[in-house]
């Protein structure tokens, strides 16, 4: 298995340039399958596993899919010549159950594998589908697949969110693009990731209205076409190498950071102790000379919240806090499987029912440990860069889900941290 090694005690200092966002690419790339005329040029996308896996799903449907560089991907949706989606692809990464609406938007029938859930939580679609049903498509679930329907086309209806969910927001938006009529999706997802998606939906040629806002309208419009577009900065990878700055009393240049994006951790970042400035092209943050970390409470909440997915990066800068810290988490029902690899490296953190109660400790020692999921991952390579001595981190497989040259990206600002592949001597890498 390939493992991360890092030692730690080596402040991070110098310039990241952050790469694509995945979740804003990942909805981006599902409504790619929209127009039937042109094609649509993405730039900025990362070089991650999971939009490589996104882009193979579109490949089997029929899409034309070109890299110009590692960073820029051209995609051809204008002659569809499949309507399924297998398993296979879905199994690996639940964003591409959101080709579902397109296709049934342009061909009228779909059938794609439902997503499993994951180590987070069982991450049901019921909102996706009944969504879909709300706009007149007839779906049955069997062996495993979601067969769907819609023979006159999809019709526009009022959709109401049971939770702000960020996929069905997407998901829907994109099929009431072409549905005949007025869509509205009540108690929708705020996050970027949703006004991205609809900004990209409007240059193709839809109606999308009040996108970032929790009542989203979308007047259905006969058809799309191709266009140009970059993908933002990704907030989230910006949340975790703010962390690796605080946690490592450093000070770093995260180049790309959005401060709409990314507030809501800067706040907490500086309620902990760290400095954060923002300028014109991203943000510069820091632990003062001097200053220690300090305990705060975190609630882990839809846009414009604290975002779930720096829950862990952000539990792991906790832990050297000083005082008791609790992290609340409201969006998923098992997202503290981490926490006892934080244990393992000396952290007092423990679970009580959806919140963690973290009571700083002076220090973390270095220890082999394993992510479950891509930001558990992450938040345990971070606190290797603080912890004293070598921490073994497995599990990267994940990491590659969701940062783009995440080591290499830490190398550049000083951390001592190597990747080893299967097999290799860990111990020759990473010098003490
Ligand atoms: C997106 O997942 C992100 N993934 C997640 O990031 C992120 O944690 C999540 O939004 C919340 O911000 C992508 O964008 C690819 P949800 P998504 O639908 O859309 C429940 C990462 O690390 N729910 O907002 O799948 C669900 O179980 C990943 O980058 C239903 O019950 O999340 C969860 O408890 C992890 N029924 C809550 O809503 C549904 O039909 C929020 O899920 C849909 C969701």
């Amino acid at each position: 298995m390939q493992k991360i090694y890092t030692v730690g005690g080596r402040r991070l200092t110098g310039e990241v340039r952050l790469s694509g966002s995945k979740n804003a690419a990942l909805a981006i790339l599902a409504a790619t399958l929209l127009p039937e005329h042109g094609r649509t040029t993405l730039t900025n996308v990362p070089r991650i596993s999971d939009v490589e896996t996104m882009l193979e799903t579109l490949q089997h449907l029929g899409v034309r899919v070109q890299h110009s560089d590692s960073n820029t991907v051209t995609l051809d949706a204008g002659t569809l010549t499949s309507h399924e989606a297998p398993y296979e692809l879905i199994k690996k990464m639940r964003a591409s159950f959101s080709v579902l609406g397109p296709i049934l938007a342009r061909y009228g029938q779909a059938r794609v594998a439902l997503p499993g859930g994951c180590d987070i939580g069982a991450r049901p679609v019921d909102y996706h589908l009944k969504g879909l049903e709300r706009m007149g498509a007839q779906i049955t679930v069997e062996h495993g697949f979601v067969h769907a329907a819609a023979k006159e086309g999809l019709r526009g209806a009022s959709i109401y969110l049971d939770f702000p969910s960020v996929g069905a927001t997407t998901h829907l938006m994109a099929a009431a693009a072409l549905a005949d009529g007025i869509t509205t999706i009540a108690n929708a997802a705020e996050e970027p990731d949703v006004v991205a998606a609809a900004a990209l939906l409007n240059r193709m040629g839809a109606r999308v209205r009040g996108a970032g806002t929790k009542e989203i309208l979308i007047e259905g419009v006969r058809s799309l076409r191709g266009v140009e577009y970059a993908v933002d900065p990704d907030r989230i990878e910006a949340g975790t190498f703010a962390v690796a700055a605080a946690i490592t009393g450093g000070d770093l240049y995260i180049r790309g950071a959005i401060k709409e994006h990314t507030e809501p951790v800067a706040r907490k970042l500086m309620e902990a102790g760290a400095d954060v400035r923002y300028d014109d092209d991203g943000a510069r943050v820091r632990l003062p000379p001097g200053r220690s970390l300090k305990a705060t409470t975190v609630e882990a909440s839809p846009h414009p919240g604290f975002p779930t997915d720096m829950q862990p990066p952000f539990a792991a800068l906790l832990t050297l806090a000083a005082g008791t810290s609790v992290i609340t988490e409201t969006v998923y029902e098992r997202r503290f499987r981490y926490i006892d690899e934080l244990a393992r490296m000396g952290a007092d953190i423990k679970t009580k029912a959806n919140a963690a109660i973290i009571v700083g400790v002076p220090r973390l020692t270095g220890a082999p440990v394993a992510g479950s999921d891509l930001r558990a991952t992450a938040a345990l390579v971070l606190a290797g860069l603080a912890a004293e001595g070598q921490t073994e981190v497995g599990g990267i497989k994940y990491l590659d889900r969701g940062y783009e040259d995440f080591c290499g990206k830490l190398q550049a600002v000083g951390a001592n941290v190597r990747r080893v592949e299967d097999g290799d001597k860990a111990t020759e890498k990473v010098a003490a």
